[in-house]
């Protein structure tokens, strides 16, 4: 399902770029995918799936 239709962001690709880089804030994931950067409609459900991702993510310190 695309998030973000601007820029044809998928919720996959979002889930995806969370799991591996593991961004602290909505900014550092917009850093990593063009979410959000024309109309901004889609940065509250962005956030939702970041919030949701990082959660069933175990920490680095926990896997190393
Ligand atoms: S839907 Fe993401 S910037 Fe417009």
């Amino acid at each position: 399902m695309y998030v973000c239709l601007c820029n044809a962001v998928s919720d996959k690709t979002l889930r995806e770029a969370v799991r591996r880089y593991q961004p602290k804030s909505i900014q550092q994931l917009r850093q990593l995918v063009p979410v959000g950067k024309q109309c901004g409609k889609c940065i509250r459900v962005a956030r939702e799936i970041m919030e949701e991702e990082l959660q069933s993510v175990p920490l680095y310190k926990e896997i190393a």
